[in-house]
């Protein structure tokens, strides 16, 4: 398979361990292992007795009970287990579409929901978000892109880059269109439980849709990106099969210990989300306050859910060149809007993290020395 750079992993793989300030990570602030184990009396001599054989492919059982109970109607069968998010779009990419089939992708996006397709052969039509709506995807042109060939919808709410959620009657057509045309839906959740207002929260799809395949994972709202677990939760058992049936040639099942402190996690899940809320809301109070400060630098649109915002620089210099400098001027990292496939002038941030504020400090004193206005 040939298959073009991952251009923000690339950029990750180059800058993420050796900054000094990292202001675009779409994470949550992690916790120690020993923190995660101290959540539950007994977690941690339990963990310490896991054998450490082999697991079912489709994921340990128990796990696929404890992610079942995030949805509605949907049951520990309908959970399949992969190492992270990424091995579920690359396995529903490859296992479920074919060569030649017509596939419209919410963009811009994060590159492999496009890309793994696109290398599979498959036709990617981009179904754009402008910031001109807010980042809402224009539903009036989803209609009109659907071809014979059409086979999948992709879309991603909570928006990365942009932090963008629908209202629920946007999603409510999403799926009136997909189930008219016949289509599986493929929806990328995996910021799903970051929403500031929970009342904002979606259904997730597969809830609404049988033909729906809903992605979460640990890495995002739980703040776990190093236990590589994610799942996708679908009633579609032909989808399940043919994703299952291609993980044999990819993992062939996922880490055992990393299927037991997800366990652990989802179980203490309503502690771990309240904290990683807070730390984003009191992120969000600083960002407000700096684009409110610099409204003639940056325009800002304000997320509604996630740990990540895609504001843009109002100077006429590309959002690549001012990331360029900052970096180099004071170690904070910005993710340019190019590695999204976006416009030149926006730049991912990325506020999920307690050590954001001191990044956010450097950024600020480096926009008011710089001779950027
Ligand atoms: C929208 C989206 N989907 C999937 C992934 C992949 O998640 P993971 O790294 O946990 O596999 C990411 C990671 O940034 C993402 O932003």
């Amino acid at each position: 398979m040939k298959i073009e750079p991952f251009l923000l992993e690339r950029f990750f793989a180059r800058h993420e361990f050796s900054v000094r300030h990292l202001l675009c990570a779409s994470d949550c602030e992690t916790i120690s292992l020993g923190e995660l184990l101290a959540l539950e009396p007994g977690a941690a001599e339990a963990f310490s007795a896991l054998r450490l054989g082999y697991t079912e492919t489709a994921g340990d059982p128990a796990l696929r009970r404890e992610i079942a109970a995030l949805y509605k109607g949907i049951s520990a069968d309908d959970i399949l287990v992969f190492a992270g998010a990424e091995e579920g779009i690359f396995l529903f990419m490859n296992a479920v579409l074919s060569s030649g089939d017509h596939l419209i992708v919410h963009s811009p996006c994060y590159q492999s929901l496009a890309a793994v397709a696109g290398a599979a052969g498959c036709h990617v039509a981009r179904w754009e978000a402008r910031v001109e709506d807010d980042w809402a995807p224009a539903s009036e042109q989803l209609p009109q892109m659907i071809t014979k060939a059409t086979r999948a919808l992709v879309v991603n709410f909570p928006h990365n880059p942009s932090g963008y959620l629908p209202a629920a009657p946007l999603l409510t057509e999403i799926v009136a269109v997909a189930r008219r045309n016949g289509l599986l839906l493929f929806s990328d959740e995996v910021y799903r439980f970051l929403e500031y207002d929970a009342a904002d929260r979606l259904p997730a799809a597969c809830e609404l849709y049988e033909n729906a395949i809903s992605l979460g994972v640990m890495s995002k709202a739980f703040g776990l990106a190093g236990l590589r677990l994610g799942w996708v939760a679908c009633r579609n058992p032909e989808v399940r099969r043919a994703m299952v049936e291609l993980k044999d040639y990819t993992t062939i099942c996922t880490a055992a210990p990393s299927e037991f402190l997800a366990r652990l996690a989802l179980r203490q899940r309503s502690g771990i989300l309240a904290r990683n809320l807070e730390i984003i809301r009191g992120n969000l109070e600083c960002l407000d306050e700096f684009f409110s400060r610099h409204e003639d630098l940056f325009s800002w649109q304000r997320p509604r859910a996630g740990p990540v915002a895609f504001p843009a620089v109002r100077f006429a210099v590309a959002s690549d060149d001012f990331c360029a400098a900052l970096l180099r001027a004071c170690g904070v990292l910005l993710a340019p809007g190019g590695l999204f496939g976006a416009a030149a002038p926006h730049f991912r941030i990325g506020f999920g993290r307690r050590d954001f504020k001191a990044g956010m400090e450097k950024l600020s004193r480096y926009v008011e020395q710089a001779p950027w206005g």
